[in-house]
């Protein structure tokens, strides 16, 4: 495991998560079982086997040979969790894969169109349902761009679909016009999907090791294969906020990973906040936040607690020179920021707030698919023990609604 959990400053004490812990198991069973709709994702790590990889490294590869850019096109868990693992890993450059149809800037497109200009492009479009209108709207006004450019025929072999395999607008026109199309399985929702095609495609085209992503995956998602002990931060969560502290803010010190704040806010967001009840999730990134939210953090309304997410080893490090100011010559950064990072850690506890450390050995594809998968376990647990549905979102239309209405009448 390349996981290490500290739960010993929440305040909490074995007695309590003990009380729980049957609760805890049972949720856990649950989601395994596939009782419940929407639980694809659970087996998904065990049963995406080579064939299917191979497959998305086949499609990756004819992108990368043909594309400058890839532009994927999708909202919510059709583009979050692929951005948060691009940004985190790096990939290795050869194709870029930039990000469109979560908005509805005119100028973000336009800046888009500016900096595509001249450069090869492949398209994805991606969403479950295949009918949301920040994807299908951005779809097309790309698709036409690449239609000027390439002829429609060079287009759909250049677009890249991921939807359910039956019918919906997205479906049937990329059925109709012979585009590559990916499967996104019906048991499985948007949040929940950074494990599918999803995910995978976007993060193979940018260079990045998928079947290590998936090894880390998979080293939870047996039988048997995640640790009990683990769902102590479900349980945690859930007490936590029974005593008020109704915010979680995840904290990061590596500006890669600001995306992954992103993807666990809709993570949990969407999965726990219904029925009144549910755990609002923030990100900060240190050290910038420190000198904004800190004052906050440490002296603030005490209505939130803090989940550290850090990795042990980073991949580069950057020595100070021997002739900067005395307490950093010869220094190194990372040194510092482990500085900062246990200062801020020591303070914030000492300040009575709860304070949970979840710290991988470094932020590798491998241990980046254990990461996704244990938050994706702990959401569903924690979404459970609150009694609430982790995989609907009912919520979510309402705006649809609304909006919908607005548009018609334009
Ligand atoms: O998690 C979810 O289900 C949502 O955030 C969806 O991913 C988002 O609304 C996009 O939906 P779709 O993939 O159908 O376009």
């Amino acid at each position: 495991m390349s996981i290490k959990l500290t739960l010993k400053d929440t305040g909490i004490s074995a007695a309590e998560l003990e009380a729980r812990r049957k609760d805890a198991r049972e949720a856990l069973e649950k989601v395994r079982s596939g009782e419940l709709d929407f639980t694809g994702w659970v087996h998904q790590p065990t049963e995406f086997d080579e064939e299917k990889i191979s497959e998305i490294y086949e499609a990756a590869e004819t992108i990368r040979q043909k594309a400058d850019v890839f532009l994927v096109l999708g909202v919510g868990g059709s583009f979050m969790g692929a951005k948060a693992v691009i940004d985190l890993l790096g990939g290795d450059g050869k194709t870029t894969v930039l990000f469109a149809g979560y908005n509805f800037s005119a100028r973000y497109i336009n800046n888009l169109l500016d900096e595509m200009e001249g450069k090869d492009v492949c398209l994805c479009v991606i969403s479950k349902s295949g009918t949301t209108t920040e994807t299908l709207s951005a779809y097309g006004i790309f698709k036409a761009w690449m239609i000027e450019k390439y002829g429609a025929e060079e287009t759909a072999r250049r677009t890249f679909v991921v939807t359910e395999n039956r019918s919906n607008y997205l479906f049937d026109e990329a059925t109709e016009e012979d585009c590559t199309i990916f499967d996104l399985a019906v048991d499985i929702g948007g949040r929940y999907s950074v494990l599918t095609p999803v995910g995978l495609l976007p993060v193979a085209v940018a260079g990045i090791d998928i079947a290590a992503l998936m090894d880390g995956a998979r080293s939870l998602a047996g039988d048997g294969d995640f640790p009990e002990e683990w769902l102590d931060y479900a349980i945690t969560r859930q007490i936590l906020a029974e005593r008020g502290k109704n915010i979680e803010v995840f904290e990061f010190f590596d500006p890669y990973a600001a995306y992954i704040g992103e993807w666990l806010k809709q993570l949990f967001g969407e999965s726990e906040g219904k029925n009144g009840v549910g755990i609002f999730p923030v990100s900060l990134m240190f050290s910038r936040d420190l000198h904004s939210m800190g004052q906050f953090l440490q002296q603030g309304t005490p209505c939130f607690f803090e989940t550290f997410i850090t990795a042990e080893e980073t991949l580069t490090d950057v020595q100070i020179p021997e002739t900067a100011m005395a307490p950093f010559a010869g220094k190194t950064i990372e040194q510092i920021g482990e500085c900062a990072e246990k200062g801020v850690y020591d303070a914030h506890v000492a300040a009575g707030t709860p304070v949970i450390s979840i710290k991988a050995d470094a932020f590798s594809p491998k241990t980046t698919g254990e990461l996704l998968y244990f938050f994706e376990i702990q959401c569903a647990v924690s979404a459970l023990l609150s009694g609430v549905n982790p995989f609907d979102q009912p919520g979510v239309e309402a705006y649809k609604k609304e909006m919908r209405a607005y548009i018609n009448e334009l």
